[in-house]
């Protein structure tokens, strides 16, 4: 068969086929192995309808067709170079008001500042208690002697009688009142160095530590009484008088009123100012004593008519003699003391004795 097939396919394909129509004739020829010529034919038999008819002359040029439709656009071209910096616009209008932002963090604490001044000072604390009663006075003065005795009955008429008895001794006065404690000493100079004890026991309680101590206080004590007992009289001799806290005393001096006032200023006290009739009587003793009139720490300078302490507050107390004060000759602005105690109002002009207050 195969054999066969290639003979006849050297037998039809003497020529080449060359249209569709050929070579359907030489495949047809191949699978059905019968002789085929493959010359065209010429005038020969009619071919058989629709399969055998030979190709027409080419028609003539036909019109030109529609035009197609428009194509893709092109890439865009390559950029030119910048052009020159236009000139700049005008400023704008001022934009309105933003929005408030929310709120930032929480700052850093800051420093410590500075330190505040110093405030004022405190209120005056509340009185302190009652001090301890005072040591017992010293024994009072010895009493007056007794009064004589009674006169003897007249004896019959005779010899002369005996002389009386001497009368009993009188008894010895009241004690003393005690005496008010005395402001603490300044502090003695320190003593000089004893010499080395010896060697002490083995040590004492606490408490008989504490008993010794009260005892040696004691002692100290009792010698600061003596001491401040003699120093009182060293103050009050021969012009000067106690009274409560405070001490009036004269040095005999006289002057004016400026003057006084300046030098008992100087001594750290100021005129005697009485506030009450024994401080007035204190004073008066003191001019019974030295025979003169002393100014006062008082005077109406300020206003006429009202009298005031030298530190401006109106008199708390006053004993004046009858028709004073009488601003004799409009020129009385001071007090004197006279040694009634009674007081009357004195030009300051006038020298006085000086009494000053401690
Ligand atoms: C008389 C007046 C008295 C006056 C004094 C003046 O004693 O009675 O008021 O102050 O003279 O020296
Ligand atoms: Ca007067």
């Amino acid at each position: 068969m195969f054999q066969l097939l290639t003979f006849c396919a050297l037998v039809l394909c003497a020529s080449p086929a060359t249209t569709p129509a050929q070579q359907v004739i030489q495949t047809w020829h191949r699978n059905a192995c019968s002789l085929v010529v493959c010359a065209p034919a010429e005038r020969g038999l009619p071919g058989r309808d629709g399969r055998d008819g030979l190709q027409g002359p080419k028609g003539e040029r036909g019109e030109p067709g529609l035009q197609g439709p428009r194509g893709i656009p092109g890439p865009p071209g390559i950029m030119g170079p910048a052009g020159p910096a236009g000139q700049n616009g005008s400023q704008g209008e001022t934009g309105p008001k933003g929005d408030v932002g929310e709120m930032g963090l929480h700052g850093i604490r800051g420093l410590q500042g500075p330190p505040g001044e110093i405030g004022p000072t405190g209120a005056k604390g509340d009185t302190g208690p009652q001090g301890e009663r005072g040591a017992i006075g010293q024994t009072g003065p010895k009493g007056n002697p007794g009064t004589p005795g009674p006169k003897g009955n007249q004896g019959s008429v005779g010899e002369k009688g005996a002389k009386g008895d001497v009368g009993a001794r009188g008894v010895a006065g009241p004690q003393g009142p005690v005496g008010n404690i005395g402001p603490p000493g300044s502090k003695g100079d320190k003593g000089s160095t004893g010499e080395r004890g010896t060697k002490g026991d083995s040590g004492l309680s606490e408490v008989n530590l504490m008993k010794n101590q009260v005892t040696a206080l004691e002692g100290q004590l009792k010698a600061l009484q003596a001491s401040f007992t003699k120093y009182q009289k060293v103050a009050t001799f021969p012009g000067g008088r106690i009274v409560g806290n405070k001490v009036f005393i004269t040095s005999g001096y006289e002057g004016n009123f400026d003057d006084l006032k300046q030098r008992c200023q100087q001594a750290g006290g100021q005129l005697a100012s009485p506030r009450n009739s024994a401080e007035n009587t204190a004073i008066k003793d003191i001019v019974v004593l030295y025979q003169k009139s002393a100014f006062l720490g008082i005077t109406d300078i300020q206003t006429e008519g009202t009298f005031r302490y030298l530190n401006g507050e109106t008199i708390v107390y006053s004993n004046w003699q009858a028709g004073e004060p009488n601003n004799d000759h409009n020129q009385e602005d001071c007090v004197e003391v006279y040694s009634s105690g009674k007081w009357n109002d004195k030009s300051c002009g006038e020298k006085q004795l000086i009494i000053c207050e401690f």
